[in-house]
């Protein structure tokens, strides 16, 4: 382990999609559940990990809006682990100083999550630790959808269609006004920075609909170790691989 690279080159903000939690439990002849419930006690040791190791945001794939085709006992488990797991954990976010955050389609999930998920969010607002941000009934496309209707909104209420414009034919009031930057400002969680390096577990090499806006610059790390796994020995590897990425953004670095 090269402790050196990857304190000399932390990424800001990781994301990881903690994938094969069932090819886990097959392979041991046990039902897909008893692999979802290992994959919770690796989530809680990687966030230890991570907070350890100083990452400042850790972005965790928890369930996707692509996963409700699951058979409905396999997502009634999950559901019930994610609801346990915020009920049960203030503890640990707060000797860890952690800060609960969501991002997905919060309207999608049962009363009974949304409000867990809401309070746990108030209980951490604030922890001056790392930032977990949960990806949970979360589509990138979803998300983008979400924030170019969040978009039309705000820019219906503050500022109704000039009507001089209107009059004079001119379309440009609304479409000029759409940059890169407008529609980021309306995504889940505008005040976090774009993840710096993305690991996919079990050797996937697909972002399955995970943060196709914040990870276009994104560093990939797959790992061919299954979720439930994956130990902090997995994720210095990754941070060390991070450290030896040259990122150039697009642009030509001089020799
Ligand atoms: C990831 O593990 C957890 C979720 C998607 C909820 P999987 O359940 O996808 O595990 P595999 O890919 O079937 O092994
Ligand atoms: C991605 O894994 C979603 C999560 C890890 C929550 P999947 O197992 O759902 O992805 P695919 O179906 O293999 O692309
Ligand atoms: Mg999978």
């Amino acid at each position: 382990m090269n402790t050196k690279a990857s304190t000399a080159k932390l990424p800001v903000h990781v994301g990881i999609i903690m994938d094969g939690n069932g090819r886990w439990a097959q392979e041991r002849g046990m039902a897909r559940s008893q692999g979802h419930l290992e994959g919770l006690k690796t989530a809680r040791r990687i966030v230890a990990a991570a907070s350890k190791a100083g990452i400042r945001y850790l972005s965790l794939f928890v369930f996707s809006t692509e996963n409700w085709k699951r058979a409905k006992d396999e997502v009634d488990f999950i559901m019930g682990l994610v609801k346990q797991h915020l009920m049960r954990e203030l503890d640990f976010y707060r000797q860890n100083r952690i800060r609960i955050r969501h991002t997905g389609d919060i309207s999608g999930l049962s009363a009974e999550i949304a409000r867990e998920l809401q309070q746990a969010q108030r209980d951490t607002k604030d922890f001056d630790g790392m930032q977990v941000v949960l990806a949970l009934n979360y589509g990138g496309r979803d998300e983008i959808v979400r924030a170019v209707r969040r978009l039309l909104d705000d820019h219906f209420h503050e500022a109704p269609p000039d009507k001089t414009q209107a009059a004079s034919g001119n379309q440009c009031s609304m479409p000029c006004s759409i940059t890169e930057d407008v529609i980021a400002r309306h995504l889940d969680n505008p005040d976090i920075p774009y993840p710096d390096l993305i690991i996919r577990t079990a050797g996937e090499y697909r972002t399955s609909n995970f943060l196709p806006w914040q990870a276009a610059y994104a560093e990939y790390f797959i790992s061919p170790a299954l979720w439930p796994d994956w130990n902090e020995t997995f994720l210095h590897e990754a941070l060390d691989a991070y450290a030896g990425r040259e990122r150039r953004f697009g642009a030509v670095h001089a020799p």
